[in-house]
């Protein structure tokens, strides 16, 4: 699905690349985690693979970037809308403002896409209910609470079925309970759905709970790189600022005091946390 070799990019005017010698093959369907300490590149990696990097950063690039058949950094954003979506980090910058209504809004993007009427108010229907937003239906988006904002901005991006959908730390505003949603939705669109998703995310107990493989980025480069468990059990993410989940921290705080033999490995969910202090 993702096929990125030796690729490298370049903000305008900058010196050190953002992105540097980035080699990754994401297959189809996978729910892949990305993590790494501020300025390590995450964003800057969800802008190349939806091509806002280079076609609206500018800046320059080297390499290949690939999706599915597409030729990322030589497609227009046009030719990329329907096929990529990208949720950004500052939700409030994706919402258009050229729509009066949540579900206007929702279906802003779809007009843009061509597609017809009927079609349209089907696919606004239906992700106005995934991702719980009937209620606010008719508000004005930008009326709402940063999570509720948020929440529009997700479902403004799923209404279009992209096949990769890129996320920029999506659930930076939402409680628990809209956190949780949230994976749900994308486990839910990765697995049965056949949706690639790229998912830029701080909290960590998520990732480890729904994640197939989790990235880690490091001053524009990948660090570590396997399943979810693996790597969010490595102690190198101590170094890295990436932190550890609160199941890790507990049983290695245990197992510090010598209750727990070194030997056993550290639990990165709250299943294997049970299982490691039994
Ligand atoms: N618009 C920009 N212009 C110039 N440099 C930028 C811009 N955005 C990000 N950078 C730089 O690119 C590097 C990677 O940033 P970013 O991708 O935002 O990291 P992260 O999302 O991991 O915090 C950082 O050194 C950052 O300062
Ligand atoms: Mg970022």
């Amino acid at each position: 699905m993702i096929r990125i070799k030796d690729f490298c990019y370049w903000y305008p005017g900058q010196d050190q690349p953002a992105l540097d010698g980035i080699d990754l093959e994401i297959p189809e369907g996978q729910f892949c985690g990305v993590v790494g300490p501020n300025g390590a590149g995450k964003s800057t990696l969800c802008y190349a693979l939806s091509g806002f990097a280079p076609h609206f950063f500018h800046g320059t690039w080297e390499g290949e970037l690939q999706v599915g058949k597409r030729d990322v950094p030589r497609s227009t954003l046009g030719e990329l809308a329907g096929e990529i979506g990208l949720v950004f980090q500052n939700s409030f910058n994706q919402i258009s403002g050229a729509r009066f209504t949540v579900r206007e809004e929702i279906a802003f993007g779809l007009e843009n896409l061509g597609l017809k009427r009927k079609e349209i108010e089907r696919r606004v229907e239906e992700t106005l209910a995934l991702i719980d937003l009937e209620a606010l239906a008719e508000r004005s988006p930008f009326a709402l609470s940063g999570g509720q904002q948020q929440r529009v901005a997700i479902a403004s991006i799923l209404a279009m079925q992209p096949k990769l959908l890129v996320l920029d730390e999506p659930t930076s505003q939402l409680d628990p309970r809209g956190t949780q949603e949230v994976f749900k939705i994308l486990d839910k669109l990765a697995g049965r759905g056949g949706t690639t998703v790229v998912l830029v995310e701080h909290k960590l107990e998520w990732l480890a709970a729904f994640a197939d493989r989790v990235i880690t980025f490091s001053q524009g480069r990948i660090v570590l790189d396997g399943s979810a468990k693996k790597i969010l059990a490595d102690e190198k993410l101590l170094k890295l600022g990436v932190g550890q989940t609160q199941f890790t921290q507990a049983a290695a705080a245990v197992q510090k005091k010598k209750f727990i033999p070194r030997s056993r490995p550290l639990p990165v969910t709250l299943k294997q946390a049970q299982k490691f202090f039994e």
